[in-house]
């Protein structure tokens, strides 16, 4: 049997969405990226969501709109998709690191806390595999030291946080439809905020800084350009993948609810394996399992990278949780870090193993991995 890490779960519907702009020839940012926003809004509970082209440019819009720059500091965990930190260099300011809690993968208020000086500007909290981060000291804290928070929420479409939607307490959040993330557009991401007019600059920045869109330039029927007061990009969503998340956001209950149900099923099979712990839910708080991670300690029966290749010679794709960016060459060099600086997220890179779960993997499918992880490591 082989058994990806993950599968996107497409049927008839996206493949009719997806004829919709071929066949009206309106394939760029236009009426279905629109439909999707308005959705993603609605599910989330944000006053606004703006699609772009990856959760990177989300994430760097974010900061952009919030004039982060030379000079400025951004906290970032270490344990996180390089992603995080890089958006930060993108606006020529410096990440600094924080480490992470080991239960949850995510880090602290009062990690963060420390790492606070003159030049912090702003937070990047990470929502790390579907687990939303503990936002309301996180939120206190910014308030009392006068902080941006802008959530790398790239794996938490559907998490919940006190009822709340992953994202709604931050000042701004975004979010990925990677493959591999909850729901997919192919590439593609979304910013939400509940503030209007950094709604209106995102918007603008997004699509080279124009004042108006062109899909209301099109309603119009105005020929001249916009104005372009601010720099901008272009990190528009396609309209055929606004089709995709159309489609998707029609699926993302059901999948929210499958990929919970399968990570209980491990829950159940793997909790007692010596050495093996299971991811921690804390209360409050609705995991997706974006990544269904385990942490591989000293005392299991074999190491993290042992295990990993002998699921791999089973058919059985594995990968390590995330990587740890101060490992990372870039970083490592540019900022002279050492892998014990920040001492769980080092070993969370070295000791993280994610499982397949995907909302068809099916019930023999998961049987196998479960009898092999089990025959392996008790
Ligand atoms: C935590 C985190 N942030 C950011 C990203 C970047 O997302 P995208 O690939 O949509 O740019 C990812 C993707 O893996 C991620 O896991």
């Amino acid at each position: 049997m082989k058994i990806p890490i993950t599968r996107p779960y497409f049927d008839d519907a996206e493949k009719t969405a997806m004829v919709k702009p071929l066949e009206s020839g309106w394939v760029v940012q236009g009426p279905n990226v629109a439909e999707f926003e308005r959705l993603f809004a609605e599910y989330t509970g944000a006053a606004h969501a703006l699609a772009t082209s990856s959760c990177t440019t989300a994430l760097h819009l974010a900061l952009a709109t919030l004039e982060v720059q030379p000079g400025d500091e951004v906290i970032v965990p270490a344990f996180t998709f390089v992603a995080t930190a890089n958006v930060v260099e993108y606006q020529g300011a410096r990440p600094v690191f924080v480490d992470i809690e080991l239960r949850t993968f995510n880090t602290t208020a009062e990690q963060i806390e420390a790492r606070i000086a003159d030049r912090t500007k702003a937070i990047i909290p990470v929502s790390l595999f579907g687990l939303s981060v503990d936002m309301n000291p996180i939120m206190r804290l910014a308030k009392r030291q006068g902080l941006f928070v802008v959530e790398d929420a790239a794996c938490a479409v559907g998490a919940r946080y006190n009822g709340r939607h992953a994202g709604t307490l931050a000042h701004l959040a975004a979010f990925s439809f990677h493959p591999r993330k909850v729901i997919t557009t192919a590439e593609g991401g979304m910013v939400i905020t509940q503030d209007a007019s950094w709604a209106a600059d995102i918007a603008a920045r997004r699509s080279h800084g124009g004042t108006v869109s062109d899909l209301e330039r099109h309603k119009k029927g105005a020929f001249a350009l916009p104005e372009h007061d601010v720099l901008g990009y272009n990190y528009r969503m396609t309209d055929l993948q606004g089709a995709l998340g159309v489609a998707q956001m029609k699926k993302l209950n059901w999948i929210v609810e499958r990929r919970r149900t399968l990570a209980h099923r491990y829950d159940e099979a793997l909790r007692g394996l010596e050495g093996v712990q299971t991811p921690y839910v804390p209360a409050g708080t609705i995991h997706t399992y974006q990544s269904y991670v385990l942490l591989i300690s000293k005392d299991a029966r074999l190491s993290r990278d042992i295990l990993a290749q002998e699921l791999l010679a089973r058919g059985i794709s594995v990968r390590q949780g995330t990587h740890a960016v101060h490992l990372q060459g870039y970083y490592r060099h540019k900022y002279d870090l050492r892998p014990e600086d920040f001492p769980n997220s080092l070993y969370a890179d070295r000791h993280s193993l994610t499982l397949p779960l995907f909302p068809t993997m099916t019930d023999d499918e998961q049987g196998f991995v479960i009898e092999q992880v089990c025959a392996l490591m008790r």
